[in-house]
């Protein structure tokens, strides 16, 4: 693949010729930030996090679809772009319940951290409706819905990796885009192949490993976890 010169934030970069502007900056080490990203899915360009601008263009193009050419002059930081960043992030956080606390992805959840790095006040208003149940999701994950961001990377995954489509988008009571199985089947029922893949794909607490088995005991990683925690405080204490 043949070099191609861009210039991000004024910084000379040598990209690959089919690289998209956000593999080049993340080559570079220029983070810009993403939510409906992921390395091993083809962009989709739906949530517009990673919106950047560039010389001689009109708009706010996604970094992550947009690919590079020789001469190309990207601004990922201006005024413009981190206003519009926080609109795209307080829709999505709209919905969203405010219990980070007591989440289990607390910590590692990539909605968090876009809320740091693109700097939403708070405390910012809470959610406007109620909370549903979280669903059964078998023996391996948890599904709670109610914490999803629609950056459809769990339903990627399962389509494009693993060429399934146990879980799709579907249009909800209120008209709305939600996650589901096809015709609200049991994931039994689905074609799931309890893969896991989509836990993986899932940027917040939605889909997550389930650390007790169907009986409400510790599965063998949830042990395997304690006894390793065991060790660390053990060899502490000595
Ligand atoms: Fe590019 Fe979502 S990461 S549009």
């Amino acid at each position: 693949m043949s070099d191609v010169n861009i210039w991000i934030n004024d910084q000379q970069v040598k990209a690959k010729a089919g690289q998209t502007i956000l593999e080049a900056a993340d080559a570079a080490g220029i983070f810009i930030p993403r939510l409906c990203f992921h390395p091993a899915l083809e962009p989709s360009g739906s949530c517009r996090l990673c919106a950047v601008e560039i010389d001689g263009q009109r708009g706010l193009p996604a970094a992550c679809t947009t690919p590079v050419s020789e001469g190309l002059r990207v601004n990922t930081q201006s005024a413009k772009l981190l206003d519009f960043r926080r609109e795209m992030l307080q829709l999505i956080l709209r919905d969203h319940p405010r219990h980070c606390l007591g989440c289990p992805r607390n910590g590692t959840c990539e909605l968090q951290q876009l809320v740091t790095v693109v700097g939403i006040d708070f405390p910012y208003p809470p959610p406007d409706k109620e909370r549903p149940e979280p669903l059964p999701g078998g023996a391996y994950f948890e599904r709670d819905y109610s914490l999803c961001v629609r950056c459809g990377r769990c339903v990627r995954v399962c389509h494009e990796v693993r060429g399934a489509r146990a879980i799709v988008f579907r249009e909800s009571k209120d008209g709305r885009q939600e996650v589901g199985t096809p015709f609200g089947r049991p994931l039994e029922e689905s074609g799931c192949q309890f893969c896991g893949a989509c836990v993986d794909a899932c940027p917040v607490g939605a889909l997550r490993e389930n650390l007790s088995d169907v009986h409400g005991e510790p599965t063998a990683k949830m042990q395997a976890m304690c006894e390793a925690l065991t060790a660390i405080v053990t060899d502490l204490y000595k």
